[in-house]
């Protein structure tokens, strides 16, 4: 092991060491100073539900690193719990990134282990390790068990749309409709279906950076602290290997995810968090690849949003190393772990123990799953869907739009009962990128106009600059770029257009005559809506939030600082 970081801190004989060292001393053994000092950056919070149990996870890594020679030192790091922060969790990734990052570089830190669970807080401290590059190890907290309500079970996230799509079709009742409530979040843990948290923990397996076999270990699971115990045992010698991010991550370990993404059906969400880790480490990762690499690749897994199990099927089924055996040859071998071996290495014994959950690579879900990317004259940029979680008959559509200008405007208009709007109109929203919001809210899946809800409609097309909760389902194109608020087309619809969609040929149009289109003026009512900031975190993300397309983080935070610190004040 080179010498440590922390030595700069600990190691001198003059007035600034003494005051480093005294302040810590507090017992700690007389050898303290010279060993590996790793922090355990903790994501948990009484207002992060999905996190709050990782103080337990804490405890077992910090056993595990104290026996091999460290001293751990836990950190609470910003913690962003998706259910309650307002107005949404996006506009808080980047600062929390940036938090972590700072403060991992401040303090006296040779190594750390991320914990982390509800949907941002695993890319932000990846966002942040990319960027400090100190060795890093994530834990991930795991999913919650399964509710069951009526003898059914019932998936967080993806149910409450279902069930609130009843009560607007007036086949579930409002007293029914909230005693579900406490039956949907049985345990602790994170959201249960292949949402944005399950997703991003394997997915951040697959990129090499959890214990092989880990993520998706259900919250309550005893074998979560026993990874938890062993990864804290693990990051000395990440330590002693100065198994950096940097050195290891590299363009096959994100298309390792990308593969890992489409075969699992994982949330849209982790195409923007991958494109901003990938920024951070100076990879050239782009929009396209996702299609490239993953368009093609089984979707092998029937969980919800899309299917009909949950997490703890799916690590009862064999996890996440069980589904990328099935996918072995679309893999790059020569992607590492963090343990210093390539992630196909740890496929060998991964079998599928229920082929229901995860099927054979003969037998998939959809034969080819993944993120389409959509170009055309309302996505110059480019936009997404998930096929998997679309209709088929929609892939292919030709209607009209009915055009709302914000998310308050959608509300107020699309239960009247005189909106003009059938089943084959085309629902575009816009305002909801990440300066028009600012944030870019989970809005895209627009509830259905209840008058066609009520006539048996179940899904219509939907375009919007927004994103999509990673357990929402139907026809949505989202992360339109440029948005709205950033000068892209999507300003320029309006209702009547007739709007394109062709998911197979990759284009999102509006028939309209270039000239026609480029001559016509937003409307100040939207304009009007767009944010407008005066001061502190909202203003400075708007003037530097980079658009989806690129992963949506500050223009100032792409790349990476390391970790070295040149001056000191005392
Ligand atoms: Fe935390 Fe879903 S609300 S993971």
């Amino acid at each position: 092991m080179s010498q440590l970081r922390s030595v700069k801190w600990y190691g001198g004989e003059d007035r600034n060491s003494y005051i480093h060292r005294a302040w810590m001393r507090r017992g700690a053994p007389g050898d303290a100073f010279a060993r590996p000092q790793i922090a355990v950056a903790n994501t948990a919070s009484d207002l992060t539900p999905c996190n709050m149990h990782l103080g337990e996870v804490a405890a077992a890594v910090k056993n595990g690193i104290y026996e091999t020679g460290g001293i751990p030192l836990e950190l609470p790091v910003v913690s962003l719990g998706e259910t309650q922060v307002r107005p949404t969790a996006m506009l808080w990734r980047n600062m929390a990134a940036m938090a972590t990052e700072e403060m991992l570089r401040a303090n006296p830190i040779d190594a750390v282990v991320l914990l982390g669970g509800c949907d941002k807080t695993i890319p932000s401290l990846l966002m942040a390790a990319a960027s400090v590059d100190l060795p890093a190890v994530v834990v991930p907290g795991g999913p919650m068990l399964t509710g069951t309500f009526r003898g059914v079970p019932l998936g967080c996230g993806t149910d409450v749309w279902r069930l609130s799509e009843e009560v607007r079709a007036g086949t579930l009742s409002q007293e029914q409709f909230v005693r579900s409530e406490s039956a949907m979040i049985r345990s602790r843990g994170h959201c249960n279906t292949m949402g944005t948290a399950s997703t991003m923990a394997l997915i951040t397996e697959a990129l090499g950076m959890i214990v092989p076999g880990l993520a998706g270990t259900p919250a309550p699971d005893s074998r979560l602290l026993e990874g938890a115990h062993a990864t804290g045992r693990l990051v000395v010698d990440l330590l002693r290997a100065d198994r950096r991010p940097s050195t290891f991550l590299t363009k096959a370990s994100f298309s390792n995810a990308i593969v890992a993404l489409a075969a699992i059906g994982g949330s849209t969400n982790a195409v923007v968090h991958l494109l901003a880790v990938a920024g951070r480490l100076g990879i050239d990762l782009t929009l396209d690849d996702f299609d490239r690499i993953g368009s093609h690749v089984p979707m092998l897994v029937d969980l919800q949003p899309a299917g009909r199990f949950l997490m703890e099927d799916f690590h009862r089924a064999g996890g996440l190393l069980a589904v990328l055996r099935e996918v072995r040859d679309l893999l790059d071998s020569t992607a590492l772990t963090i343990t210093g071996k390539p992630l196909v290495d740890y496929l060998d014994d991964a079998p599928i123990w229920d082929s229901e959950v995860i099927r054979d690579r003969a037998a998939p879900i959809v034969v080819e799953g993944g993120v389409a990317v959509l170009r055309g004259n309302l996505a110059p940029d480019g936009a997404i869907i998930k096929p998997a979680a679309a209709s088929p008959n929609l892939l292919q559509h030709r209607g009209r739009a009915v055009v709302f200008d914000s998310i308050e405007d959608f509300h107020a208009r699309i239960d009247d009962p005189d909106l003009d709007v059938d089943a084959d109109s085309v629902l575009v929203l816009r305002g909801c990128g990440p300066k028009g919001y600012p944030g870019m809210p989970e809005v895209s899946n627009m509830p259905l106009p209840k008058k066609l809800l009520a006539a048996g409609v179940r899904d219509m097309v939907r375009v919007c600059d927004g994103r999509m909760s990673g357990t929402a389902y139907g026809t949505v194109v989202l992360h339109v770029a440029p948005e709205a608020a950033a000068g892209g087309p999507l300003a320029l619809v309006r209702t009547g257009d007739i709007i394109v969609l062709d998911v197979p040929g990759r284009r999102l149009d509006v028939e309209t005559s270039e000239d026609a289109f480029a001559l016509r003026i937003p409307n100040n009512a939207m304009i009007a809506g767009f944010a407008n900031p005066q001061r502190g975190w909202e203003r400075l993300y708007i003037d530097h939030v980079m658009q989806a397309d690129t992963g949506a983080d500050l223009d100032f935070l792409v790349g990476a600082s390391g970790s070295t610190v040149s001056r000191e004040s005392h």
